[in-house]
């Protein structure tokens, strides 16, 4: 639906976050993966925010890059020094000076709002045709917010800092989650009222409400009725109580969708993740990023993914590592393997225990299942590849790469020194050492000459003891069981 009227936005982070006790900015602290600064953001998205402005300050830089990759064309302004929040959007204002609609303003610390809520206020505010609209949340514990205050008749007067509440007002339970519309041809002049007369000698943009109320203007609230949407995050402990929140909401969102988790409190699943109905989710699994797994899937237990990608009906047994890899379906993996960025499975690949893969393309049906380094290769369908087998891609400078057609047979404990090709149905010999491509159909094998030499332990351990030294056998058997002649002549020349 398009908006009536253009609606933008402003976001506010440029703080440090003192109470976090932290060199890194409040909103970089990660929440579900995510850095604060991105959750706010990613409400605006979904409700179609025409222009939203980020006011940065600390590690300003970085809060843009974290801003940029959570939401396109997304603005900021700097606030060079961190004189309160409405200063903030005093900063931000000027990009909507004749912007002819209205602007919500939200903190960049106050991350699980949905854009529901948004809407809601956008919408109460436009009916009521109101200069300044905002959320309000009864909280049981008050402590940390600012409090709404009321006159007899009910009617919002403005907001009190915690820090310049009187105790009659700290009992206020009614709160300030900190989200605001207001009309953008009246924000400039509401902002120029503020003054820094307060605890903190701040400018607080809370004082808008009062001012906006002295001057007779309409203001609506809006009560949220879930408190969680709208807490906000000073501390660590703040941090990891919302934290395990959006965990168990994630778990309860899949369990809804038809997805079986065998234990939900060690299962970390990241609000970015996918997954498909019917898939069994055992112990200790943690998916994160920008994961998806299909439906009918089966994790074991103990499987840290981040954005992986696994097909349907995949089996990823206990203990798996899979970073930017891609699981075709009917796939078996593990236990204990680890898929790096750029693996490519195919369909009914099995990938087994110490088998890791890099920039690895396998296909269709194609196994490793044991002890194995695949890197910067491309495998053809249905090849089987040994225990032990390494493709040797570094030389020190440069990786390179090595190919493998379909329903080839690599021998145990080959070394496949890239660049090198091994073409369809070719067969390679247990203990080979590839420095060549070998063609279709053909067998290569390198080996080192075998040799046996009878009694020898015998004779090493009476020498170790001191013992008289048993006889050496006849050159003849010497000879028999492999002595090179080289070694033969010498012991003659003795
Ligand atoms: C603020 C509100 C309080 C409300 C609470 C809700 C004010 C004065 N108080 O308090 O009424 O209940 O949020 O969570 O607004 N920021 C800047 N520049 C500054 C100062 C802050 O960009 O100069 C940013 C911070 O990075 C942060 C946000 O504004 O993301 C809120 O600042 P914070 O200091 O956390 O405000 P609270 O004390 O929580
Ligand atoms: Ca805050």
């Amino acid at each position: 639906m398009p908006e009536p009227r253009p609606l933008g936005a402003i976001v506010l982070a440029a703080g440090l976050g003192t109470r976090m006790r932290s060199a890194e900015a409040k909103v970089l602290h990660r929440l579900g993966g995510r850095p604060l600064i991105a959750w706010p953001l990613a409400a605006l998205r979904e409700l179609g925010v025409a222009r939203t402005v980020v006011v940065v300050g600390h590690q300003a830089e970085a809060v843009r890059a974290a801003a940029a990759a959570a939401l396109a064309g997304v603005e900021t302004v700097h606030q060079a020094e961190q004189r309160g929040t409405g200063d903030a959007v005093r900063c931000a204002a000027g990009a909507f000076a004749g912007f002819d609609g209205d602007v919500l303003v939200l903190y960049g610390d106050v991350p699980l709002v949905r854009a529901a809520t948004l809407r809601a206020l956008v919408d109460a505010h436009r009916a009521a045709g109101a200069t300044l609209s905002l959320l309000t949340a009864d909280f049981e514990d008050p402590s940390g917010y600012g409090r709404i205050v009321r006159d007899a008749a009910g009617r919002v007067t403005g907001i009190v800092e915690e820090r310049d509440a009187s105790p009659e007002e700290r009992r206020i339970t009614e709160i300030n989650p900190g989200f605001y519309c207001v009309a953008a041809a009246e924000l400039a002049s509401l902002l120029s009222g503020l003054r820094s007369e307060n605890a903190q000698g701040e400018y607080y943009l809370t004082d808008l409400v009062a001012l906006a109320a002295r001057a007779g203007r309409r203001i609506v609230t809006v009560p949220v009725e879930q408190p969680w949407e709208v807490a906000g995050i000073n501390t660590r402990t703040e941090l990891a109580r919302m934290e395990a929140l959006v965990k168990s909401q994630q778990v309860a969102r899949w369990l809804e969708a038809g997805v079986t988790f065998e234990d939900p409190a060690t299962a970390y699943v990241g609000p970015d993740v996918t997954i498909g109905p019917d898939t069994v989710i055992g112990p200790n699994v943690i998916l994160r990023g920008r994961t998806r797994v299909g439906a009918g899937c089966r994790l074991d237990g103990s499987a840290y993914l981040v954005d992986a990608t696994l097909g349907d009906r995949v089996h990823l047994r206990f203990a798996c590592v899979l970073e930017g890899a891609e699981v075709g379906d009917d796939a078996i993996v593990g236990p204990f393997a680890r898929l790096r960025p750029g693996t490519r499975l195919g369909p009914r690949v099995h990938i087994g225990n110490f088998v890791e893969t890099k920039n690895a393309v396998l296909g269709a049906g194609t196994k490793a299942n044991h002890l194995a380094y695949l890197g910067d290769c491309e495998v053809g369908p249905d090849t089987n590849v040994g225990a032990g087998t390494i493709t040797c891609n570094y030389d020190g400078f440069a990786k390179h790469r090595t190919t493998i057609g379909a329903r080839v047979q690599i021998g145990s404990d080959t070394q496949l020194v890239a660049p090198v090709a091994v073409a369809d149905d070719a067969y390679i010999g247990a203990g080979t050492t590839v420095t060549r491509d070998v063609p279709a159909g053909a067998l290569a094998l390198s080996r080192v000459p075998l040799r046996i030499v009878p009694g020898w332990t015998a004779r090493r351990r009476a020498r170790a003891a001191g013992t008289t030294p048993q006889e050496k056998p006849p050159a003849r058997k010497r000879r028999a069981a492999g002595e090179p002649a080289r070694k033969r002549a010498a012991r003659r020349r003795r």
